[in-house]
């Protein structure tokens, strides 16, 4: 299929799917280069910091009072109206059910007012399609996503096109991250807290286990890392600075140790599979992306197997708009169908239609 469009797309995108509320408008040229136009955030942080984890309903009742503000303010900077649009993208699923019920409401409304077509976006897809915005990629590559709700390795074929390899049968990476920063007493969110711990801390102190390491299937599980975490706090309870530091590294390397089997097995399937491509690429989303300690890890493990490292812009790695735009502009330059005004929002969707239900995949709820 070529079915790329030659003329120039522009679409606004809304993204209500979890504690952040993002609206953005993003143009794709004929030559199929994407601009982001105007990319608005707004996280939720402080409403939830107090509940150590996301709460649905304080969630759902924030993006209704900020979705409008938002949406006008990425028109404006756009410097586009709604009439001079192509079509409106809302994230319908996975997610916060409250919330999506919000970001699809108010992009229908739109579509209806304004006569455009609407695109009902996977949020999942947005993810998988932002290095096509970023760095232009082609297709197929696989994609590793580590955020709060999710932890997946994907095969990126073609819009729409999806193969998902490898997901979480427990904990997503996030969630591990924040559990074991609440463990540790250190603040919420924990990724960046338990980051900044492990800059001084031992990561050999304390041998935790490397779940499904060795395993020819390429799923993750976080759980038992977590237990591990615990026992060892607990057997040295009172935890000084020195304890916490030292734990969060030895966490941070066990993480490590696993993805590096769990991804290198991917990045193989992929060679073989694919003996034609060259230099293959990897690319990488979601928060936990920001985390150093598992940029080093993938980097180096693309360098070991020939393959492209590319971790768009954290902006663009945690949850924003911009790709729910794109994933629209993406599915129209591609002359796949707009979706009716009834869809629904599904807080279960998984990428990949054929893949297996598992435990914990594609939960996106309280994080902590
Ligand atoms: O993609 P994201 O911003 O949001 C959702 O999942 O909705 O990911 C948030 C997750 C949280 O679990 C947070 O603790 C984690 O990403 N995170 C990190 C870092 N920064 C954020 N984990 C490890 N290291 C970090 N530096
Ligand atoms: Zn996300």
């Amino acid at each position: 299929m070529n079915g790329f469009m030659q003329t120039k797309l522009a679409i606004l995108g809304i993204e209500t799917s979890c504690d952040e509320t993002a609206a953005s408008v993003v143009l794709r040229h004929a030559d199929g280069r994407g601009e982001i136009l105007s990319n608005v955030v707004l996280s939720q942080l402080e409403e939830h910091r107090a509940y150590g984890g996301v709460v649905p309903e304080i969630a759902a009742r924030a993006h209704v009072e900020a979705l409008d503000t938002l949406i006008e303010e990425a028109l404006l900077q756009s410097g586009h109206s709604l009439p001079e649009l192509d079509g409106i993208a809302a994230t319908a699923g996975p997610g916060l059910i409250g919330g999506l019920i919000v970001g699809l409401m108010t992009g229908k409304t739109i579509a209806m007012a304004a006569e455009k077509p609407l695109y009902a976006v996977n949020h999942l897809e947005g993810h998988a399609l932002t290095a096509r915005l970023t760095d232009g990629l082609s297709f197929p590559y696989l994609m590793l996503l580590v955020s709060g709700g999710h932890t997946q390795l994907i095969l990126v074929k073609g819009v729409g096109a999806y193969e998902r390899w490898g997901t979480t049968i427990d904990d997503a990476l996030g969630e591990a991250f924040d559990k074991t920063a609440k463990l540790l007493g250190l603040p919420y969110p924990g990724g960046p807290a338990v980051e900044k711990a492990a800059l001084a801390g031992d990561p050999k102190r304390f041998p935790l286990p490397r779940p499904l390491v060795g395993e020819a299937r390429l799923d993750f599980s976080f759980s038992g890392l977590k237990t591990a975490v615990r026992q060892a706090a607990t057997s040295i309870a009172p935890l000084g600075e020195q304890d916490i530091a030292d734990i969060c590294a030895s966490f941070q390397h066990a993480v490590s140790r696993t993805l590096r089997d769990r991804i290198g097995r991917g990045l193989e399937r992929f060679r073989s599979l694919h003996p034609s491509i060259d230099t293959p690429s990897l690319v990488v989303a979601g928060g936990v992306a920001a985390n150093r300690v598992l940029r080093e890890t993938l980097d180096g493990l693309c360098r070991d197997h020939g393959f492209r490292f590319i971790a768009p812009p954290h902006h663009l790695c945690t949850d924003n708009a911009a790709m729910i735009a794109w994933a629209g502009l993406e599915r129209m330059a591609a002359g796949l169908p707009s979706d009716g005004l009834d869809v629904q929002p599904r807080s279960r969707w998984p990428l990949d239609a054929g893949a297996e239900t598992l435990i914990g995949h594609g939960k996106r709820g309280a994080k902590a």
